[in-house]
C-alpha cells in the first residue's frame, strides 16, 4: 500500500480569515479598519520573530493582544468595546469558503491532514471548532511544543516527530510567503497559497507551487 499523502496547513491566513475580525467591526472602526487589520497582522508576526530571535518566551495569544494594542494606537484609537470584540473574533474565526470541502475531498482520497501553527493549542482548538472543522485533522500541532515560533526549523520538525517519514513526504500549504521559505529550507514540498495576489519574494527559497486558493489541491491530485 502506498503511504497516504500528508498535507500540513498553516492556520491563520491559510485556513482561517484573519482579516474578518476587523472587517466585521468596520462600521465601528471607520475607514481605517483595513489599516488596523494589516498593522495588527504585521506586528503580530514581527513580535513572534523578535521573541524567537531573542529567545524570549511569549504565548501567541499574548502577542495577539500586544500587536492589537499597537495597531489600535497607530490609528488613533477605536470606540469603547471594539478591542474586546476584535479579540473575541480572533478566537472564533471563519474558515475560507473552500476549506471544508477541500479537506473532506483530501481525506476521502486517503490523505492525512494536519495543522502546524504559531497559535497556542487553545487558540487552535477554538478556531477549528468555530470554523466547523473539528474531526477533520489527524493532528493540530502548535509551535508551543517546539518552544519557538516559525520559521525556526524546530517547528517544521514537529511534523516528522508526529507522523514519521521524511520532509519530502509532506505537502506544506501556507499563505505566508515567509513560512513557505522556512518550510522549503526544511525540505517540505511547498504550496504558497497566494490569496491576495502578492508579488513573489525569497527567490532563493522558492515555493514548489503557487496557487490562488486551496481548491488547487484537489484539482491537481
Ligand atoms: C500560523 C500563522 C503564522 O498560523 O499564520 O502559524
Amino acid at each position: 500500500m502506498p503511504q497516504p499523502k500528508l498535507y500540513v496547513f498553516d492556520a491563520y491566513g491559510t485556513l482561517f480569515d484573519v482579516h474578518a475580525a476587523a472587517a466585521a467591526q468596520k462600521d465601528a472602526i471607520g475607514p481605517a479598519f483595513e489599516t488596523l487589520s494589516q498593522t495588527w497582522r504585521t506586528k503580530h508576526l514581527e513580535y513572534s520573530w523578535i521573541h524567537a530571535l531573542t529567545g524570549r518566551d511569549a504565548s501567541f495569544w499574548t502577542l495577539t493582544q500586544r500587536s492589537l494594542d499597537f495597531a489600535i494606537a497607530s490609528i488613533g484609537g477605536v470606540p469603547a468595546g471594539v478591542r474586546a470584540k476584535l479579540l473575541a473574533a480572533y478566537r472564533q474565526m471563519d474558515a475560507y469558503p473552500e476549506v471544508f470541502q477541500v479537506m473532506k475531498s483530501l481525506k476521502a482520497g486517503g490523505a492525512q491532514l494536519a495543522i502546524l501553527s504559531n497559535g497556542d493549542p487553545d487558540m487552535l482548538t477554538d478556531a477549528v471548532t468555530s470554523a466547523g472543522l473539528a474531526g477533520l485533522f489527524d493532528a493540530v500541532l502548535s509551535v508551543r511544543d517546539a518552544g519557538i515560533f516559525k520559521p525556526d526549523m524546530a517547528v517544521y520538525r514537529l511534523v516528522l516527530d508526529r507522523f514519521g517519514g521524511t520532509a519530502n513526504d509532506v505537502s506544506f500549504q501556507s499563505s505566508n510567503r515567509w513560512d513557505i521559505a522556512g518550510a522549503e529550507v526544511f525540505g517540505f514540498r511547498t504550496v504558497w497559497v497566494n490569496r491576495r495576489d502578492a508579488p513573489d519574494e525569497y527567490p532563493d527559497m522558492a515555493a514548489d507551487h503557487i496557487v490562488r486558493d486551496l481548491n488547487a489541491l484537489i484539482e491537481t491530485t
